[in-house]
């Protein structure tokens, strides 16, 4: 099976985790472009959806299931999201589509994150993947400094020429050089540099299931 393929796979299989009647959090990426696609066949059954981005908003909304703002809300049963790396107890880096701090925002919303992946994200080690981080502009040297200390090496994530502006109207800095073995810890120290906004690791706001996309099929794991 091709890549595509698995994430098609596991973005049906997350069906079953949406409640009748109840409004589900959706997140951002490629593997959530498959899951809002299986939605769509199912939107009569939900009130509409709590979106992570403005490029899933516009998914949503184009395929007639309606997004709240997550203030007009209470508690979710259940946020829907892609990863970049997960780990075996559910810790993930996420961030890659720079979606990461409303993603996060609608994680702490919800009760259960169940995260759709493929295996290739499957790491032992946080860290493999460029570690995306938000952040107000004016402190990006200043994080790129305390990152240097702890090994990493910061990079500017950019667009067209120009740095990419998120959905918040911040920067990313993408960190490599890392071998993330306490997420909790790391993402406590790293939420409290003045400037960082937020860190792309969701230990936190970690996996309640991940549903694998394997040549055997989905693989449902369960934290
Ligand atoms: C976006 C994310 C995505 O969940 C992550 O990048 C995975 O994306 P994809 O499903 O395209 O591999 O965190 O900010």
């Amino acid at each position: 099976m091709t890549q595509d393929e698995l994430k098609t796979l596991v973005g049906q299989a997350a069906l079953q985790y949406v409640v009748p009647g109840e409004i589900v959090g959706v997140g951002t990426g490629s593997t959530v472009n498959k899951f809002i696609e299986a939605l769509a066949g199912i939107k009569d059954k939900i009130p509409g959806a709590v979106s992570s981005s403005q490029a899933s908003t516009e998914r949503l909304q184009a395929l007639g299931i309606r997004v709240f703002d997550a203030n007009e809300v209470g508690e979710l049963a259940v946020y829907i999201d892609g990863a970049d790396e997960i780990d075996g107890r559910g810790h993930m880096v996420k961030g890659g589509g720079a979606a990461l701090t409303r993603e996060k925002i609608v994680a702490a919303q919800s009760r259960q994150f169940v995260c759709i992946a493929d295996e290739s994200k499957r790491v032992e080690v946080l860290g493999r993947f460029p570690l995306p981080v938000e952040v107000i502009p004016m402190a990006a040297a200043q994080i790129t400094r305390h990152f240097a200390a702890l090994g990493g090496q910061a990079t500017l994530r950019m667009k067209d020429g120009r740095p990419l502006v998120t959905d918040n109207g911040q920067h990313i800095l993408d960190v490599t050089g890392l071998q993330i073995r306490d997420p909790l810890g790391f993402e406590s120290t790293v939420n409290q540099w003045p400037g960082v906004v937020t860190v792309g690791v969701f230990a936190h706001q970690k996996a309640a299931v991940c549903l694998l996309g394997t040549s055997r099929g989905v693989e449902t794991l369960v934290y």
